[in-house]
């Protein structure tokens, strides 16, 4: 993929060397005290945290840290982000990371500049803070949330045991360089192209059905996810397939996919409560999950699961049944992520406990009743089936 400036609201700047050649000249449209905001270390391990800090450096930019977002980021964390970056009056906070550097930052950005409680405001009061958020980039290491071209992050609420969605400030514009992920661990590269999988499918199972310009360019975006996991399982360190993994991650969550349309996500919603119980990966929890909701609700979807055993997996029609080949489909699906080397069981997910212990009938029924149930399914779900879901999963 040639390099590339896209704006849509946020202004991408994509491609090899894209940090040294574009973040001064973002940097200089903020005031002098910038707040970096990353996570565990990788950024001070592979290189990024010194190429970013030079050109803070060089800049003349007073530089503030808030490090150690964790995967999943907690709210908490976005307390400790948004004190920080009161204190210090920071003019700009620029996330360094993936889609946890990034959600959180975007919560913490909403959080300084608000002086209520962002999480009842939106989610108890059903309100938005009427305040401006302090000014947000991103600059990506790691793909496959989307998280760097959309308003929205996702966070962990330990004491209420919800992970969630809350609404809050779109990067202004974020830096994508497919070489920042060559130093992602395997398994997470799986994942995150798995994630960006996953928010295609979410949004092609879902209505309207007939003639739709979005149903084709989605079909596009996830055989060049599926095409280019396949180059990665066998080169791992090929740039191609990762600018185009990288792309189509932003692509799957920049709206873009989703016009004209009303979407599913009860995966989403599934993996997110899962994750709020066991801190499991978010990619590798959708991948245990979607096969088996697929199969709940492929008969109210079977014009669609048709469609997307044919022209996404290819999957030979001849002598095959609708509802044969839509499973077919789903099968095919559900090989990918073994190929892969993704989980297809929740006893196969890494988790903050044993999973013989967080995954009791007794957590599977809260996880399942605590599950938001969206309406954009084929078909709706109730607790009850999630629980079923779930157990399957086992
Ligand atoms: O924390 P560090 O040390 O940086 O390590 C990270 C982390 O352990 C590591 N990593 C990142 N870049 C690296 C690297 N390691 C080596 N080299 C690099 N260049 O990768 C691990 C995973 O990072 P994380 O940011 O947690 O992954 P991801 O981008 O998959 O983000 C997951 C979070 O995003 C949310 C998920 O729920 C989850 O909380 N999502 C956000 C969405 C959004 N805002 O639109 C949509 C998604 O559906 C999703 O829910
Ligand atoms: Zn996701």
């Amino acid at each position: 993929m040639e390099n590339f400036v896209f704006e849509y609201p946020t202004k991408v700047y994509f491609g090899n060397g894209a940090v040294k050649r574009h973040l001064a000249g973002e940097l200089g449209k903020y005031g002098p005290t910038v707040m970096l905001a990353y996570g565990g270390g990788s950024i001070k391990r592979n290189g990024v945290y010194e190429e970013v800090l030079s050109v803070l450096e060089s800049c003349g930019k007073k530089v503030v840290e808030f490090g150690g977002i964790m995967p999943n980021p907690t709210y908490a964390k976005v307390q400790e982000g948004a004190a920080i970056a009161r204190e210090n009056k920071v003019d700009l906070i620029l996330a360094v990371g993936g889609g946890s550097a990034i959600d959180c930052s975007k919560i913490v950005a909403l959080q300084a500049n608000f002086e209520g409680d962002v999480w009842e405001e939106e989610l108890e009061r059903h309100s938005f803070p009427s305040v401006k958020p302090v000014p947000l980039g991103a600059i990506v290491t790691v793909s496959g949330t989307g998280s760097e071209m959309n308003g929205g992050g996702v966070i962990t609420n330990e004491q209420k045991r919800i992970k969630t969605g809350l609404f809050a400030a779109a990067p202004a514009f974020s830096i994508l360089d497919p070489m920042y992920t060559m130093s992602v661990p395997f398994a997470q590269v799986m994942s995150g192209a798995f994630d960006t999988l996953s928010h295609a499918m979410e949004t092609y199972f879902g209505y309207p059905d007939g003639d739709n310009v979005s149903d084709d360019i989605n079909e596009a975006v996830m055989r060049s996810v599926i095409r280019n996991m396949r180059v990665l399982i066998s080169d791992s360190g090929n740039y191609e397939a990762r600018s185009n993994l990288m792309w189509d991650s932003a692509m799957a969550e920049n709206g873009i996919l989703k016009i004209g349309k009303k979407t599913d996500f009860e995966v989403h919603m599934m993996e997110h409560q899962l994750g709020a119980y066991t801190d499991c990966n978010h990619g590798m929890g959708l991948a245990v999950l979607h096969p088996v909701y697929y199969r709940h609700i492929v008969r109210e979807g079977l014009a669609k699961f048709v469609r997307f055993a044919k022209n996404v997996w290819d999957v030979p029609a001849e002598g095959k049944t609708d509802i044969r080949l839509a499973l077919a489909g789903i099968d095919a699906l559900a090989a990918f992520i073994k190929e892969c080397g993704l989980p297809s069981r929740l006893t196969e997910l890494k988790m903050k406990a044993r999973p013989e212990e967080l995954l009791s009938d007794r957590a599977l029924e809260e996880i399942a009743y605590s599950t938001t149930i969206l309406p954009g399914s084929y078909k709706r779900m109730t607790g009850g089936e999630i629980y079923e879901i779930l157990k399957e999963c086992m």
